[in-house]
C-alpha cells in the first residue's frame, strides 16, 4: 500500500484545495481572554453531557440552565459545584420559562438538548434575543421549521449552530480529509444512516432511563417519554443527521453544491411491536399501539454536483450498531462497515484493504491536536469537538461552522421523506434553504 500522497491530488479542484499549512494555521481555539457566557435548555442525558463537556472549558462560564424536571437542575447543580463552579440561575416552572432565561444580558450562547418538538420555539426564542443557539439533532420536525430558523438568522443575525457530533468523528474526519485530498478522485455516491437498535431508549420502565419494561409516553422517563410517540405517529427517516451532516460536508452542501431531490421507501415494521409483546406479554396496552414508523426506511438524495446519496433509519430490530458510511468516487471508496478501503493502484487490484494505516496518514489536524483533551468527552471523543466550536464561535463572535443552512437542510429530510412515502415514494424537491447562496458560499468546517 503506498499512502503517498500525490501533489496533483491534494491540490485538487482549487476550491476544495487544503493545503498542509492551511491545515495548521493557528486555531481559533487559541485567541485569549475571552469569555463565553452559556446557558443550557434541558439539562437531561444529553444536555448534561453537554454540561460535562462545557466545565472543561475554563473561559466559558455556565450562567443559566433551564429544565421542567427538578431533578435534572439537581444533578447539573451538583455537577457544577463538584467543578467548583458557581451554581446556575435556575429556570423551569413551565414549558416557556425558557423564553425568560434567554432574555438575560448575562448569556452569549445557549445550548438546547430537548425534546425534539421543543427545538424550534427554543432556537428562535434564544435568536430573537440576540443570542447564539447550539441545537442538538434532528434540528426541525416539520419542512416549515427549517425556514423559520433560516428566516430567523436572517432577520436577526443571530447565529444558530447545529450540533453534529459525528462530523467530529475521527474515522469521519480523516475520511474528509482523504475527500478534500482527492484520495477517492471525483465523488460519485455517498451512502450512511443511522442503524442503531433504540428498542431499549423507546421503552423503559418509568424508573431507568434504557430497558426493564415496556412502557413509552407518560408512563416513561428520558426518550422513552418522548421519542417514542413519533414511531406511533410518523413514517420516515425520524432521524437523517447523524449520517447526513458528515457526507454533506464531504461534496459540500450548502457550500458549492445542493440537494435537489428524494426519494424514500419504509418496511413494513414489526419490530416495536413484537417488543412489547415479547417483554410485556401480548395483554400489555401498549400491545395494541400501531406503530406507523417502518422498521428499515431508505432515502435516496440527488443533489446538484451529479453525486447520490442513500440514507438508512433502521432503529426498531436487533442489530449491532453502525451509521454504514460508505464514500464512493472514481478512483476508490472507504466503508465505515469492516473498516475497509480500496484506492485504484494503491490497493491489490479487487481487494479491500484494512483502512488502519490510512486513518493515521489522513488523521485530521482536529484529533492530532486534541485527542488528550476529547478523550472520555462521549461518543469517541466526538462531542468534545462539537461543544469546542461552539463555544468558540460564541467566544469569538464567529459564524459556526455547521450553520442554520445546515440546520435547515439536513434536518427537512425527515420530514421530506415522509412526504414522499405517503406518495407512493414519488420524488420530493428539497428546498434551496440558501435561496441561492449556496453558489457562492465556501467550505468551511474543520478548515
Ligand atoms: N448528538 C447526539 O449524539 C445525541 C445523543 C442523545 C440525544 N441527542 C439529542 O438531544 C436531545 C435531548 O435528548 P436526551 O437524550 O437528553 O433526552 P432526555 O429526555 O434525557 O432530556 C430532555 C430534557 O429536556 C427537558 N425538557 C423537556 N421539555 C422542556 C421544556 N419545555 N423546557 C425545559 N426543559 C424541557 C426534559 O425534562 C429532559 O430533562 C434530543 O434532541 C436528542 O435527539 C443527541
Amino acid at each position: 500500500m503506498d499512502l503517498t500522497i500525490n501533489r496533483r491530488d491534494f491540490i485538487k479542484n482549487g476550491t476544495l484545495a487544503l493545503t498542509a499549512s492551511a491545515l495548521m494555521t493557528t486555531p481559533t481555539w487559541a485567541s485569549q481572554g475571552k469569555k463565553a457566557r452559556m446557558a443550557f435548555i434541558g439539562v437531561g442525558l444529553r444536555g448534561r453531557n453537554h454540561v460535562k463537556n462545557t466545565l472543561a472549558f475554563p473561559e466559558a462560564e455556565i450562567t443559566a440552565i433551564c429544565d421542567v424536571d427538578p431533578k435534572a437542575i439537581a444533578a447539573t447543580q451538583d455537577m457544577l459545584r463538584k467543578a467548583g463552579r458557581k451554581e446556575a440561575a435556575v429556570y423551569g416552572k413551565s414549558e416557556r420559562d425558557f423564553e425568560n432565561m434567554v432574555k438575560r444580558d448575562d448569556i452569549d450562547g445557549v445550548v438546547i438538548a430537548t425534546p425534539w418538538e421543543w427545538h424550534v420555539p427554543m432556537a428562535l426564542a434564544t435568536m430573537k434575543a440576540g443570542k447564539y443557539a447550539g441545537l442538538e439533532v434532528s434540528a426541525t420536525v416539520k419542512l416549515q421549521e427549517s425556514w423559520d430558523l433560516v428566516d430567523t438568522y436572517e432577520k436577526t443575525g443571530a447565529h444558530c449552530m447545529l450540533l453534529e457530533n459525528v462530523c467530529y468523528r475521527r474515522d469521519v474526519m480523516a475520511v474528509l480529509n482523504m475527500v478534500r485530498q482527492n484520495l477517492f478522485g471525483e465523488i460519485l455516491h455517498l451512502q450512511c444512516g443511522y442503524q442503531h437498535d433504540l428498542r431499549e431508549v423507546k421503552f423503559n420502565n418509568g424508573q431507568q432511563a434504557h430497558g426493564g419494561g415496556v412502557e413509552f409516553g407518560a408512563k416513561a422517563i428520558s426518550e422513552a417519554h418522548w421519542r417514542t410517540q413519533h414511531s406511533v405517529d410518523r413514517n420516515g427517516d425520524l432521524y437523517p443527521t447523524h449520517g447526513l451532516g458528515p457526507v454533506a460536508e464531504m461534496v459540500n452542501i450548502n457550500r458549492g453544491n445542493q440537494f435537489l431531490h428524494l426519494t424514500s421507501m419504509a418496511s413494513k415494521g414489526v419490530g416495536l411491536h413484537k417488543y412489547i409483546v415479547d417483554n410485556g406479554g401480548p395483554n400489555h396496552p401498549n400491545a395494541k399501539v400501531n406503530f406507523k414508523l417502518g422498521d428499515v426506511v431508505q432515502t435516496m438524495i440527488k443533489c446538484a454536483n451529479g453525486e447520490t446519496i442513500l440514507i438508512t433509519h433502521d432503529t426498531n430490530s436487533p442489530r449491532p450498531y453502525s451509521l454504514g458510511f460508505r464514500v464512493q468516487g472514481a478512483n476508490g471508496l472507504w466503508m465505515d462497515d469492516g473498516d475497509q478501503i480500496y484506492v485504484e493502484k494503491k490497493s491489490k487490484p479487487h481487494e479491500w484493504e484494512a483502512d488502519a494505516e490510512y486513518m493515521k496518514t489522513y488523521d485530521h489536524p482536529y484529533w492530532q491536536q486534541a485527542a488528550k483533551e476529547a478523550e472520555g468527552a462521549g461518543h469517541g471523543g466526538m462531542d468534545y469537538f462539537v461543544i469546542r466550536d461552539f463555544i468558540n464561535s460564541v467566544k469569538n463572535k464567529t459564524a459556526p461552522p455547521i450553520d442554520v443552512y445546515d440546520a435547515a437542510a439536513w434536518s427537512a429530510i425527515s420530514p421530506l421523506s415522509e412526504e414522499s412515502i405517503a406518495k407512493g415514494s414519488t420524488a420530493i424537491q428539497i428546498p434551496d434553504f440558501t435561496r441561492g447562496k449556496w453558489k457562492t458560499r465556501k467550505p468551511v468546517f474543520a478548515i
